[in-house]
């Protein structure tokens, strides 16, 4: 009972303290850290628990520069770590056909990028959801296939700044009771 109440604060202090990262500090990020992170992606949630998730790690500095070109946002190339998460619309699609690609597979890749976020956050680390970019350029730098579609590029890094939290719409403008 004590330990679910824990488990639960440490959560919800997580949700609520992580801030997006926008610059890095010159210190690299452990591989058992980066594989913590993958971990964490994998046990999202996903439609028919068909797992759409794809994810490129890049740590190479000429394949990072493309990415910055592709987002055109200069602060990605401090990050030691980039992860590329990409949904499998494919594998989508072939259990849930029209929805499954267009709805499913980017709800299912949202919930591994958020998990990957608060990962990051619990081990001291910084990440930046990065959603604006040419999606045919990154998928050209990094040779993805087709059907598999980049959803979001993540710096990870320790992060040279702390950013104050951004504003909230508050609860009573957002919630609705039994009807809209
Ligand atoms: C789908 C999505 C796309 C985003 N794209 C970018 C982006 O391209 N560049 C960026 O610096 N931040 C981006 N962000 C981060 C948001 O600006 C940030 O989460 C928001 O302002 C709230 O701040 P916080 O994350 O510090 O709480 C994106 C976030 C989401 C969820």
């Amino acid at each position: 009972m004590m330990e679910g109440l824990v488990v639960r604060v440490d959560v919800l202090e997580a949700i609520r303290s992580r801030r997006s990262a926008r610059a890095f500090l010159d210190k690299d990020v452990s591989n058992e850290d980066v594989a913590t992170l993958i971990d964490s992606a994998r046990w999202a949630p996903s439609a028919g628990n068909i797992q759409p998730w794809e994810l490129i790690i890049v740590k190479k500095e000429h394949v990072k520069r493309q990415l910055v070109d592709a987002a055109q946002q200069s602060f990605i190339i401090e990050a030691p770590v980039v992860i590329v998460v990409c949904a499998n619309e494919s594998r989508s699609s072939q259990g849930y056909g029209v929805r499954g690609k267009t709805l499913y597979c980017i709800q299912d890749t949202a919930a591994a990028i958020q998990n990957i976020h608060l990962t990051a956050f619990s081990l001291g680390l910084g990440t930046c959801w990065v959603g604006a970019f040419r999606e045919e350029d990154v998928a050209r730098v990094l040779k993805l296939p087709r059907g598999i579609r980049p959803v979001a590029i993540i710096p990870v890094g320790y992060p040279a700044e702390s950013p104050r939290p951004r504003r909230r719409r508050p609860v009573n403008q957002i919630i609705h009771y039994e009807t809209f």
